[in-house]
């Protein structure tokens, strides 16, 4: 049998990370993670319970719910679709700024990374989560056009949002997730830069999989 090798995909708010890494993983029969899925989980909490919340961490658990098209489960409650509520997205940046979401997280990411076969999608999977992943891309594409993917899957979802509203609240996520003290989104001096403004999904699939048969055929 192949070795498994770790893959890390990181980039900004609605580069097509998440799209991407699930399409990878099932190639490859890995499993998938998106973190940012986690920091939401976190934020939704923050809501609710106010900031103390984030002293109790540990009472927490976040799963995947992977035979049930990648349900997210907050201590068995199915938080899915709540996590990408605009409450949640207006919030998360702030919160995933805080030492304790992010220790916390950054460690229950390790251990999942430990037996390798691992797409996990983020902003610091390749510089702080997984800082051996054999295969690190930094996915970049437009403001815009990352903007107009996103209105095209919150249409499917039902909701109507702006399409210039949009593009400034990707632009300020992305700031304020480059300018955090803790890992900050940085691409990882031995990632691949991918900008898929131009590229269809089949094409950035079909690209990473080829670097990735690579990586898995030497190690
Ligand atoms: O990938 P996403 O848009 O669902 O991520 C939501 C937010 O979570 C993002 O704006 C910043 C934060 N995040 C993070 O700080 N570190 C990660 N590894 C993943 C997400």
């Amino acid at each position: 049998m192949k070795n498994k090798i770790n893959i890390a995909i990181d980039g900004p708010a609605a580069a097509g990370k998440s799209t991407i890494s699930k399409r990878v993983a099932e190639q490859l029969s890995y499993i998938y993670i998106d973190t940012g899925a986690m920091y939401r989980a976190i934020t939704l909490l923050y809501i609710e319970n106010g900031k103390d919340i984030i002293n109790n961490l540990s009472d927490f658990e976040i799963t995947f719910k992977r035979e049930d098209s990648n349900r997210v489960l907050l201590n068995n409650r199915d938080v899915t679709d709540e996590i990408r509520s605009q409450d949640v997205t207006g919030k998360v940046s702030e919160v995933s700024s805080f030492e304790a979401v992010r220790s916390y997280l950054v460690e229950m990411q390790q251990k999942i990374g430990i037996e390798k076969g691992v797409v996990m999608d983020g902003r610091d999977i390749g510089t702080t989560v997984l800082p051996d992943a054999e295969l690190k891309i930094f996915m970049q594409a437009s403001p815009r056009v990352r903007a107009e993917r996103r209105l095209l899957e919150e249409k499917e979802r039902g909701n109507a949002i702006d399409l210039d509203q949009l593009t400034s609240q990707i632009i300020r996520r992305d700031e304020l997730d480059m300018n955090r003290e803790i890992s900050p989104l940085v691409q990882a001096d031995d990632a691949v830069l991918l900008d898929t403004t131009e590229l269809s999904i089949e094409e950035v699939e079909e690209h990473i999989l080829h670097l990735a048969q690579q990586k898995i055929g030497v190690e």
